[in-house]
């Protein structure tokens, strides 16, 4: 495993190491290999972020090295600077990048010109760390994950694709009700062993198209209706942030269902995860 750009690019094994290694890592935090000693790694954040910037600084920091984290305006490449030109620059510096933009061709440029192993952290169609880090906490919960169900209720996005991606190579069902993938929750939920939700506008998503979007969204709300129609033991997982009153209801996401905060605490040893394995310090 070179890159981590999309979950389809992954062989179910590499999804089981990476798996069994953040579990690792979150009972033993500080037994990374050192493969970052003395060495730098490129965060590039073109998008706002909480919790993959700060779980990836710190992963960074437990696998030995520093972080770079820039924003678009910090570098040349917001004055034009190509992206291979970049790449080559950055590629001669740092052992690693991890890139949040807009367009995956982008990172996947980036990534054939630069020499050095790159990580998605979220670009228009993908989230591939957040997917691994959303199995990972489904079996803290529930085991084995093959065979699980999963429903995905909402918005289309980034986040439904990959952990689509993901729930395929990990032998679970899928589930999808919204805008364009199937009509009725209540259906989509039933024997669900997770209920997902995302926001209804991602960032990039024209906010001129906010109110209609959210308009057709309204019936795709998870609900504690929404919930009771599920497995009894079915839990409420969210990748964050979150708008209570929008996607979800305040009731589930601060109820005891809710897995929001074990899956955004799975984000470092996952960020770790997957750091030690693209820069060759899996066995
Ligand atoms: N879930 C997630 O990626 O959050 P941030 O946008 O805060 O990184
Ligand atoms: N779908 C959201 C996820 C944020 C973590 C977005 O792209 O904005």
């Amino acid at each position: 495993m070179r890159h981590l750009l999309r979950i389809s690019h992954l062989h179910p094994w590499d999804l089981e190491y990476l798996l069994e290694r953040a579990e690792h890592l979150k009972r033993h935090p500080y037994a990374s290999r050192q493969v970052l000693k003395a060495r730098t790694a490129l965060l590039y954040f073109a998008k706002p972020s909480t919790r993959t910037r700060l779980s990836t600084e710190t992963a960074v920091v437990r696998l030995g090295g520093v972080p770079l984290t820039v924003g678009p305006d910090e570098l040349q490449l917001g004055r034009g600077e190509t992206i291979a030109d970049t790449a080559k620059v950055v590629g001669s510096y740092a052992a690693a990048a991890v890139i949040r933009t807009y367009r995956d061709a982008d990172v996947e440029q980036f990534a054939l010109h630069s020499g050095i192993p790159v990580v998605n952290a979220l670009t228009d169609g993908h989230h591939p760390l957040q997917a691994i880090t959303d199995l990972m906490t489904i079996r803290e919960y529930f085991g084995e994950l093959s065979g699980r169900k999963l429903a995905y209720v909402g918005a289309r996005n980034n986040v439904s694709t990959s952990l689509g991606e993901a729930a395929a190579l990990a032998g679970m069902a899928m589930s999808t009700a919204g805008p364009g993938m199937g009509d009725d929750p209540f259906d989509a939920v039933k024997d669900a062993d997770v209920v997902y939700t995302d926001v209804w506008t991602s960032m990039g998503d024209p906010e001129a198209r906010r109110a209609e979007r959210h308009a057709i969204l309204e019936p795709f709300r998870v609900t504690p209706e929404l919930m009771a129609a599920a497995h009894p033991h079915a839990i409420f997982m969210h990748c964050l942030p979150a708008h209570r009153g929008e996607e979800v209801a305040a009731e589930v996401i601060d109820g005891p269902a809710s897995a929001v905060f074990r899956q955004a605490a799975n984000r470092l040893p996952v960020a770790q995860a997957v750091l030690e394995t693209v820069l060759g310090g899996a066995s």
